[in-house]
């Protein structure tokens, strides 16, 4: 049996003999991984942030460990400095983005927590107006007669968009406000799970939305642009306030729904377009912040848009879905069945109520007359 002393040396020979060839395989991962590029990479100051006028890299004055200090370096890539990347990746020169932190404060300080405030809010104020004033009645019964009110088209298009909106609302909510309310709750792995389903089904259903938008805005447009009657409509509350608020179609609250959902649909199609797609598009973000990498410009801007309309749209629309369900009685089978009640129509829509009726008797005057001349 040989001696301990033999073994030990024979095995430290042995893993002697190994050494280069674990230095090597140190190395090859060393250079395959992702920071590698950098940390090969000389590094060049933005102008603003040179601290001297000497060059970095190897050939210049002090030879190869330089004249300047590791503390001056650092500085420079802590306000930005560029090097030179090996990899594809332009950005990966850049070692430390200081807007990035900007961008990270704006949302972690202001986006989220006020945000989340203001649904809340929204979520409070429509909680305590059920309580306080209850389910809008139809004053006079339903009389049940009923009128049509939205075709079929008009039908599918508003679900096809209410649906999209749900999902994308309720992805995007788990998106933005899950790490902080959600970890706690269902734990880090389930709320990953979570977190990457959500964000393949926004990243889905987002660019079908973009077509919803545009088909809604095409469908409801008619009728939607405002009158005087509806800023007399919105001076007496919409009837709240006492009285009777005429209005035609739409009343000012519907208008401004319609509007509403158009623009925050505009700023969301396109923020979103630009962050499924931030390096194929034409950047005008340098001109915003020529220190930053357009892509990641635009990139910071377009996230910061995307959550602030979002959270406009979806404010708003709890008011629309509130009033459209459990808020007013009535109002939704107008958007299932396509027909409402008539008393419905004249407490909240007289004026259309009163169109109808012309045009229905016109209809029936022409019905007549046809009839007639069919006699003759
Ligand atoms: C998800 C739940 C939703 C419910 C329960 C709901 C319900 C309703 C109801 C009942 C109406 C008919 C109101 C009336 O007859 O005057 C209506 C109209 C309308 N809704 Fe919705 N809705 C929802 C989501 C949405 C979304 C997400 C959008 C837009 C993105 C939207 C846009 C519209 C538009 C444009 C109208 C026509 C009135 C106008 O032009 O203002 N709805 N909705």
């Amino acid at each position: 049996m040989p001696s301990p002393r033999i073994l030990s040396v024979r095995s430290l020979w042995a893993a002697a003999r190994r050494i280069p060839v674990l230095l090597a395989v140190l190395g090859l991962l060393a250079l395959s991984l992702p920071g590698a590029a950098q940390a090969q990479s000389s590094v060049r100051p933005p102008e603003s942030a040179t601290t001297s006028e000497v060059p970095l890299g190897p050939d210049f004055r002090g030879g190869v460990l330089g004249n300047r200090s590791d503390g001056e370096i650092w500085h420079d890539i802590r306000l930005g400095a560029e090097g030179t990347a090996t990899i594809p990746d332009p950005n990966a020169a850049t070692l430390i983005q200081s807007q990035g932190e900007d961008w990270r404060l704006l949302r972690l300080q202001w986006v989220i927590p006020y945000g989340g405030q203001v649904l809340l809010a929204v979520l409070g104020i429509l909680a305590v107006f059920f309580v306080v004033r209850g389910r809008i009645k139809i004053k006079g019964g339903r009389s049940g007669r009923v009128i049509p009110r939205f075709s079929l088209v008009e039908r599918v298009v508003h679900w096809f968009t209410a649906i999209l909106f749900v999902l994308l609302g309720v992805s995007g909510l788990i998106i933005l406000f899950g790490r902080p309310l959600l970890i706690p709750v269902i734990g880090a792995d389930a709320f990953a799970l979570l977190a990457s389903a959500s964000m393949q089904g926004h990243n889905l259903f987002g660019p079908l939305f973009i077509l919803s938008i545009v088909a809604l805005f095409v469908t409801f447009v008619r009728g939607n642009g405002y009158r005087w009657v509806d800023l007399k409509w919105a001076f007496k509350g919409g009837g709240l306030l006492g009285g009777h608020a005429s209005s035609g179609r739409y009343n000012f609250g519907e208008k401004s729904w319609f509007w509403w959902a158009t623009l925050c649909g505009i700023a969301l199609s396109v923020s979103g377009i630009l962050m499924l797609f931030p390096n194929h598009l034409p950047v005008f973000a340098e001109q915003v912040d020529p220190s930053v990498p357009p892509e990641r410009a635009l990139l910071q801007i377009a996230t910061v848009v995307h959550a602030v309309a979002a959270l406009a749209f979806i404010a708003f629309g709890m008011g629309h879905i509130y009033l459209g369900t459990i808020g007013m009685e009535g109002a939704l089978e107008g958007m299932t069945r396509g027909t409402v009640d008539e008393n419905w129509a004249k407490e909240h829509h007289d004026l259309w109520y009163e169109d109808h009726l012309a045009a229905a008797s016109t209809d029936s005057v022409r019905a007549e007359v046809k009839a007639a001349a069919g006699d003759v």
